[in-house]
């Protein structure tokens, strides 16, 4: 079978593709990106002269290149991460959030649709569109409100979690009005290797082990339900096979933790695994946590209600927080080269710009 995916060379679709191959060795992966700031070609490196992998740069609003992909390697399922997904970038410059998520988005849907007219009935029965999408649709819980579930209303609260909630209204309309197979599923924060050096666990590494202060928003106590990206990996793989066309899955993994926990978790961590040396001016890499201003429109909390993914699906998180964590600080000292080629110009431009 061949597999289409946008966005392949991030975070969540790096770690996608590798599992994929690792898991179905038969199959074709076509990877489609932009290579944005946050797409990383080292991410990929090794696949490529698998025969197993391709990878084509290119944009998901060009819909001419989209209709060319389509026809030449006629993708079965087909799964779209490309987004920008930076919330403190989309504060900043909030534009190019609207081109990618909402016009990207639209864009692929329609060039898909053309595709999926032409397809025989056994064809059609077969295809899959899966949009990966996110909690923050839900906006803010309160805390003691209960998990978000498929029914939440969507109330985003920034241009990040506005265009994806635009995104998901698209996707179902397509399902609705031209019975594309479409199928949307909404994630918590993922976490491990290969994640964007701008995101909070890979910044808490890189900025304690160049002693450079961490920062944290308002008073740290807002919640995330942190999943690891494995896991999220196997929820797709899932719902590719046992989705229903036109259904909306939740993910998480009933995992919430507090900003201010989560960086004192990592540098404990880190203060077993790379010591600081004794004459260094700090005793443990917690003394370099320090407050600043709060996001504008901070979420204060996420939480996810599973129980549909887990009763319709089969389909549960299967990593413990703390392996999972472990492994993942582990990865990013071990991956220091991957770690130091990802701070390049793009990221030295955006520290200085941040707010
Ligand atoms: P990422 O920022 O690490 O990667 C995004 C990828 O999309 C990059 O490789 C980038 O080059 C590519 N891209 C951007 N614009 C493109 C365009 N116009 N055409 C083609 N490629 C383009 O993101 P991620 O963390 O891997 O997230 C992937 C998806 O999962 C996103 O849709 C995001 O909204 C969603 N999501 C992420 C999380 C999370 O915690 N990271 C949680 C829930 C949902
Ligand atoms: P992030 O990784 O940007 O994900 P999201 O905002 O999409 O959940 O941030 C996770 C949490 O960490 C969020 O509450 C904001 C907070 N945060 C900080 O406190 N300091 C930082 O430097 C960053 C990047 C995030």
């Amino acid at each position: 079978m061949n597999i289409l995916v946008t966005g392949g060379s991030g975070f969540i679709g790096a770690n996608f593709i590798r599992y994929w191959l690792s898991t179905f060795q038969d199959d074709l992966i076509v990877n489609l990106d932009k290579l944005t700031y946050a797409g990383n070609k080292n991410n990929l490196l090794e696949f490529d002269k698998n025969k197993n992998y391709q990878f084509i740069h290119g944009d998901i609003l060009d819909i001419v290149l989209l209709d060319t992909i389509l026809t030449k390697y006629n993708p079965t399922f087909v799964i779209n991460f490309a987004a920008e997904t930076h919330v403190d970038r989309s504060i900043v410059y909030p534009e190019e959030f609207i081109n990618t998520n909402i016009l990207g988005t639209f864009r692929f849907l329609t060039a898909l649709n053309k595709y999926y007219s032409k397809k025989d009935n056994q064809e059609k029965r077969n295809f899959r569109f899966l949009h990966i999408s996110t909690d923050e649709v839900y906006g803010s819980l309160l805390k003691d409100q209960a998990p978000f579930t498929e029914e939440s209303k969507y109330y985003p609260n920034s241009p990040y979690s506005a265009s994806k909630a635009s995104s998901d209204h698209i996707v179902r309309s397509f399902f609705k009005t031209y019975k594309l197979p479409t199928i949307i599923s909404n994630c918590s924060n993922n976490y491990g290797p290969y994640q964007s050096i701008e995101k909070f666990i890979p910044l808490i590494i890189y900025n304690a082990l160049n002693k450079k202060v961490i920062p944290i928003y308002g008073d740290g106590k807002q919640i995330r339900d942190w999943l690891f990206v494995t896991d999220h990996c196997k929820a797709i793989a899932s719902i590719l096979f046992k989705g229903e066309p036109g259904e909306v899955y939740n993910i998480g993994s009933s995992n919430e933790i507090k900003n201010i926990d989560l960086v004192n978790i990592v540098c404990n961590l880190l203060d077993t695994f790379s010591p600081l040396n004794k004459d260094s001016n700090i005793k443990a890499y917690k003394e370099l946590i320090t407050f600043i201003k709060d996001r504008p429109g901070h979420d204060n909390r996420y939480a996810i209600n599973t129980s549909k993914i887990k009763n319709q699906i089969g389909w549960e998180a299967e990593t413990s927080f703390k392996d999972g964590i472990k492994n993942t600080v582990e990865w990013y000292l071990t991956n220091w080269d991957w770690v130091t080629k990802s701070a390049g110009s793009e990221y030295k431009k955006w520290v200085k710009v941040q707010y």
